[in-house]
């Protein structure tokens, strides 16, 4: 049955010029057939770098949103237009510019899981592979960060530089608890702990490693542990398992889902191949400012 979905969708996409790249995230399937699966910051780097005339992007809203920003010209299709981000709609540009008033002399450094218009407000973009860099790129010394409190946290932890946090989080990520790391090492005592920095900080506080989806990619392929638990979204799991067949990965906890990321499946790619819809676009007033952001970013990189 799967066999001749994906050869549809590989035939139309050759017909439309198109790349599909995928969040680490995505369900299986949906990886399996992508050009490229990555983090933010590889995502984005991707949709930068296209020469493709349409980018499926397989992942959520804002990460669409950034592709658009950053192909003007090329049509951008996410194949659920429902696959949002409840973090990214934690602020908007409104309460951000009110935000900006009560603090003048911060610069603002935007998660990546945000709106254009937010990126728009913004003097830096950054996503979790590169908060910290980005952070300390900046001459002032003190920063606005928005959305997630708990990756501006763990960059307060890590910088000398005045951080002001906004009050939103990932309800995935906040879903692993410190006791489920204690299980879980407790099972397995050889077992390396990698988390994500949008996990709570008594958890972070027990990890051997925090990265990026693909930074924890890249250190389960390069530690000499032969076991690892993983605390972020368990779509990451089937990624870690096809590159190291010869390591075991323990979710940190079976409750760490992205009900969005998992909205799209093989159906909804072709389908939206053959419709071409639905397109996300940004007006380009908005798309211009928020490029700066962004830009300012993928140069650091
Ligand atoms: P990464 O950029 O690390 O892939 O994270 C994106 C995300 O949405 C994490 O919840
Ligand atoms: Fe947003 Fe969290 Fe889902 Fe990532 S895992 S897309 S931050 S809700």
């Amino acid at each position: 049955m799967n066999e001749k979905l994906i050869e549809e969708i590989l035939n139309l996409k050759e017909r439309r010029k198109a790349v599909i790249l995928a969040h680490n995230y995505q369900i299986p399937e949906v990886q399996d057939i992508a050009d490229f699966v990555g983090d933010s910051l590889g995502l984005s780097q991707q949709a930068a770098m296209t020469d493709a005339e349409v980018i499926v992007f397989c992942g959520v809203h804002f990460m669409a949103e950034t592709a658009a920003i950053l192909s003007p010209g090329k049509i951008v299709l996410l194949p659920d237009i429902k696959a949002g981000c409840p973090m990214a709609d934690m602020i908007t540009a409104e309460a951000l510019r009110a935000k900006k008033k009560e603090h003048p002399k911060a610069t603002v450094v935007t998660y990546v899981n945000s709106t254009a218009e937010v990126k728009a407000e913004s003097d830096y973009c950054c996503t979790s592979a590169n908060a910290l860099k980005v952070v300390e790129s900046i001459e002032a010394n003190e920063i606005l960060f928005a959305p997630d409190k708990y990756l501006g946290h763990y960059i307060s932890r890590k910088t000398d530089k005045k951080i002001i946090f906004w009050e939103g989080f990932c309800p995935t990520h906040i879903k692993i608890l410190p006791e489920n790391i204690k299980e879980m090492t407790g099972k397995h005592p050889q077992a390396e702990v990698v988390v994500h920095p949008e996990c709570i900080p008594p958890v972070i506080d027990l990890a051997d490693q925090v990265a990026s989806t693909t930074g924890i990619c890249s250190y389960a392929k390069e530690t000499k542990a032969r076991e690892l638990i993983i605390g972020t979204e368990v779509g990451i799991l089937h990624r870690l398992k096809k590159e190291n067949p010869d390591k075991v990965f323990y979710p940190a906890s079976d409750l760490a889902i992205c009900p969005n990321m998992k909205k799209i499946n093989l159906e909804k790619v072709l389908e939206s191949l053959k419709e071409m819809k639905p397109q996300v676009s940004v007006p380009p007033e908005i798309a211009t400012k928020a490029r700066e952001a962004i830009d300012k970013m993928l140069a650091l990189v």
